[in-house]
């Protein structure tokens, strides 16, 4: 393809006596000479050429404020420009130079010295837009790994997520639920997008810790005794053990003498992580003090788990559970709200009411599959919603 050069000068002889000296190099190089720098600065503003060689000297727009007003166009800041001035103008030369210009060529000019520039200013910018096409390329491909990345990373967390729940609801996209509803509550109390991101994809293992509780309890139809229960509040400390331990194994990578990657990846803090172990530890807190394990209450329970707890409490309520079959909206609802300020952060409940449009597409996109056969509708265990 032919290289595109655009030359400015006030001079219809100058242009000329130019267009002559490049003759030789019109199968290469389409030429365009303008003698109006307004209407150069027309043609500039639309038109894209790989150089241009602007005369400094010229009436009503003088070539450096042309200069000047290319290379803050996004279409010419990328064009070489080579002036042209006469011998004495050193400050204008300077001038030129800070202004971006390519090169200076002093008049009167030499066909070879002219032709020899304007070869370099080709090459370099031809160069130059290579070098940028390689990096929007690899900019490109980077984007793309990255969401691959990011996908594969929440998938591979629902399908943990889903494995911990599998014994007791084997149907369900009760985690992956979760995970979308804590997003939408969070974005309507403001959280940060990072945050609700890490909410996002830390909340699905909430209950990671249940792969840890015998089946004849987590499996149980029916209340559990007070023993089988205090068994069964064990799988938030199980939880938060399997998503914080990593102590031992770094020892272990010390010892062995193993790869250095691998020991600083295994040592390097994951917002993900660290915040899915606050959530396991935290999730059946309750805002007065009376949840599990550690009692704590009010702000002393992390956000991520006030708002883990209000959408796995719904979320649980509308669904299938070994233990009791799925209530209705009106129902459900009616339970969350008897327990804010008991059970739940009434800021938190509040946003989740903002919220209640995209919970409701939430479970209507994620149904369970109804494979389920519902129980009789009963339900006397001292914690029925979510254990
Ligand atoms: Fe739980
Ligand atoms: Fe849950």
């Amino acid at each position: 393809m032919k290289k595109s050069i655009l030359f400015v000068d006030d001079s219809r002889q100058v242009l000329d006596a130019l267009a002559r000296m490049l003759q030789t190099k019109r199968d290469i190089w389409s030429m365009t000479f303008v003698d109006d720098p307004l209407e150069a600065w027309e043609i500039l503003q639309s038109t894209s050429f790989d150089a241009v060689t602007l005369d400094v000297n010229m009436p009503v727009l003088r070539g450096l404020e042309l200069l000047e007003r290319i290379k803050k166009t996004e279409i010419g800041r990328d064009v070489p420009v080579v002036m042209l001035t006469g011998l004495g103008d050193r400050h204008l030369k300077r001038q030129a130079l800070d202004l971006g210009a390519a090169d200076l060529l002093n008049k009167p000019v030499e066909a070879e010295d002219l032709i020899a520039r304007l070869q370099n200013v080709l090459r370099l910018k031809e160069y130059e837009d290579l070098l940028k096409h390689e990096n929007s390329w690899l900019e490109r491909k980077i984007q793309e790994r990255t969401v691959e990345l990011y996908r594969s990373r929440q998938e591979v967390v629902w399908r943990l997520g889903k494995a911990a729940e599998h014994r007791d609801n084997d149907t369900g996209n009760h985690v992956i639920r979760v995970g979308c509803m804590c997003r939408v509550i969070a974005e309507a109390l403001d959280l940060d997008s990072e945050f609700v991101e890490t909410l996002f994809a830390a909340a699905p293992l909430h209950d990671i810790g249940k792969i840890g509780i015998p089946d004849a309890i987590l499996m149980k139809q029916g209340p559990l005794s007070e023993a089988e229960r205090q068994i069964m509040m064990r799988h938030c400390r199980i939880g938060e053990r399997i998503l914080t331990e990593n102590a031992a194994a770094l020892r272990l990578f010390d010892g062995d003498g193993a790869v250095p990657e691998i020991r600083s990846a295994v040592s390097s803090r994951n917002p993900l992580i660290d915040m899915a172990a606050r959530i396991a530890l935290t999730h059946h807190e309750k805002w007065d003090g009376t949840g599990y394990p550690q009692s704590l209450s009010g702000d002393a329970i992390p956000i991520e788990a006030r708002i883990t707890a209000i959408a796995d409490v719904f979320d649980a309520l509308m669904s299938v559970r070994p233990y009791k079959v799925a209530f209705d909206e009106r129902r459900s609802l009616a339970i969350v709200s008897d327990s804010v300020g008991t059970h739940f952060d009434p800021l938190v409940y509040e946003a989740f009411l903002k919220a209640l449009p995209r919970v409701r597409r939430i479970r209507e996109q994620l149904r369970d599959c109804p494979r389920y056969s519902p129980h009789e509708d009963h339900c006397d265990a001292p914690d029925p919603v979510c254990r």
